[in-house]
């Protein structure tokens, strides 16, 4: 950790190029934090919304904060990158990097044209600033790429600055992160850093100075943790579906271990979004390109694991309906990759969804925010637009995506629109005995049956996170 200087003498002025979940998130809060703010996108429409107070994607708190940001004066949307050149000293590239098409790299088209449209066109000395999750070297090639096309050649510098936002929580991670990383090639490009997170800085909050790779590494690395905690936990449950053992008491255990801890290590349907699942496949994907693919094998594992507790849902679904999914009426609550997001990017609900409506059945999808997009992505499946109507005369529940309004349902009153109580708790998020009390036949990845267990055995919905 790096003891750095942290004045901040006028307002910075920044771009944040790309305006999507991390960069619209990212462009509110710095101008609130005093900077100001010209946001950048290819997407005149999220440009329109934005610019009249609209955040395009659910994410609890933002709108509010972006009414402030513009009320304040300090904050501006445009899809002109001349506009942008001139503007900032400092530009943060906040643009997607999703998987590639045709394979498990990540296809960084987007970083490298926003990259090179702000090169070409700054004529004054900048830092250009990497937000956007990239396998390692990515940082080192650009900075030749920039320099290549920047009027002003190596004067135009690049760093890189990972984020570690989670949606749902936005808004307080980026006012308030656990630490930033600082990815930095110069003293200058790390006083232009510091200048901008002056606040945060100020606050206490520890950063990081490192070099370019180090920067990019942190980022897949902490990814690549989550995951495999993630994935672990999963790995038991399978172990414990085959002797009978009880996970959500294995994680229980495991978590009062100092060493090991409860977040997230939690059992069910598994990791899913934007991020982790191609953040992992390119990290594997570059590991092997660099030489070093041994290193890293186990994220392939980790990937295999967690699509396995897609398909063994869908099987508990089965197996709840008598073994044939044909005509069965399944309410598939949540359809959102976690809960208090709209983002279904990767989302293992969607996917269970999909993946009983190819053998017949008949999927009725509720989602409290992500009906719309899951729709863009399924038009075949059923939207509902209430819990009710989702449950209408459901031969089966499965709930998928951990909203608070499904852990807090009745399950009497759920009992009432239902045709069979009969539910899969693919998130063990509900109480498992007040549901098997109140006459459901209750089932959860890595739990043994009701007629298996003890009856002593309490499997309520502590959280071990
Ligand atoms: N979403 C998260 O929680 C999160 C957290 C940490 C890191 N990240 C990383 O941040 C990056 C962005 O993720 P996201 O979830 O915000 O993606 P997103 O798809 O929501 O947003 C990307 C935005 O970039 C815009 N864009 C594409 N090309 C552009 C260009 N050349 N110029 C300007 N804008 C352009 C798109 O129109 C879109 O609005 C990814 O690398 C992701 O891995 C995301």
């Amino acid at each position: 950790m790096t003891n750095v200087h942290v004045t901040q003498p006028e307002a910075p002025k920044i771009t944040v190029i790309g305006t999507g979940y991390l960069g619209a998130t990212h462009a509110v809060c710095m101008s609130l934090l005093g900077c100001e703010v010209l946001g950048v996108d290819v997407d005149e429409r999220k440009i329109e919304l934005l610019s009249a107070g609209t955040v395009p994607f659910y994410e609890p708190g933002l709108t509010d904060k972006l009414h402030e940001a513009l009320a304040s004066g300090r904050l501006h949307f445009t899809t002109d990158f001349d506009e942008a050149a001139q503007f900032g000293d400092t530009h943060f590239v906040c643009v997607g990097t999703p998987q590639a098409k045709d394979s498990a790299a990540a296809d960084l088209t987007y970083v490298d044209a926003a990259f090179a449209a702000l090169a070409s066109r700054i004529t004054k000395k900048a830092l250009l600033v990497g937000k956007s999750t990239v396998p390692i070297g990515t940082a080192t090639r650009l900075t030749h790429l920039v320099h290549a096309l920047s009027p002003l050649g190596a004067e135009l510098e690049l760093a890189w600055n990972p984020e570690f936002l989670r949606e749902g929580f936005a808004v307080d991670d980026t006012l308030h992160p656990d630490r930033l990383v600082f990815g930095v090639a110069s003293e200058w490009a790390l006083a232009q850093l510091s200048s901008v997170f002056a606040p945060i800085l100020k606050n206490g909050t520890p950063v990081i100075v490192a070099d370019l790779a180090t920067a990019e590494l942190v980022k897949v690395a902490a990814n690549s943790f989550l995951a495999t905690k993630i994935s672990f936990i999963n790995a038991m449950a399978e172990v414990c579906e085959a002797t009978g053992a009880d996970v959500d008491l294995l994680a229980q255990a495991l978590s009062f271990d100092k060493r090991i801890g409860g977040r997230f290590l939690k059992p069910g349907l598994g990791f899913g979004g934007g991020c982790l699942p191609k953040d992992i496949r390119a990290f594997k994907y570059r590991a092997e390109e660099l030489g070093v693919g041994a290193a890293v094998r186990f994220l392939g594992e980790v990937d295999a694991i967690n699509n396995r507790r897609r398909v063994r849902t869908v099987d508990l679904i089965r197996e709840l309906a008598g073994g044939n999914l044909a005509g069965v009426r399944v309410a598939a609550l949540g359809a959102a990759f976690k809960p208090n997001s709209d983002d279904v990017r990767d989302a293992p609900a969607l996917d269970v969804a999909r993946m009983l409506y190819l053998e017949g059945a008949l999927v009725t999808v509720y989602d409290p925010q992500a009906n719309t997009n899951a729709h863009r992505l399924y038009p075949d499946l059923n939207y509902a637009t209430t819990l009710p109507a989702a449950l209408d005369n459901a031969d089966v529940v499965a709930l998928l995506t951990e909203w608070d309004e499904f852990r807090s349902a009745d399950p009497d009153e759920m009992a009432t629109f239902v045709c069979h109580r009969r539910i899969v708790d693919g998130r063990h998020a509900l109480n498992a005995d007040e549901y098997r009390r109140k006459g459901w036949d209750y089932r959860a990845l890595g739990q043994p049956t009701p007629a298996a267990a003890p009856a002593h055995l309490n499997r309520g919905s502590e959280s071990t996170q």
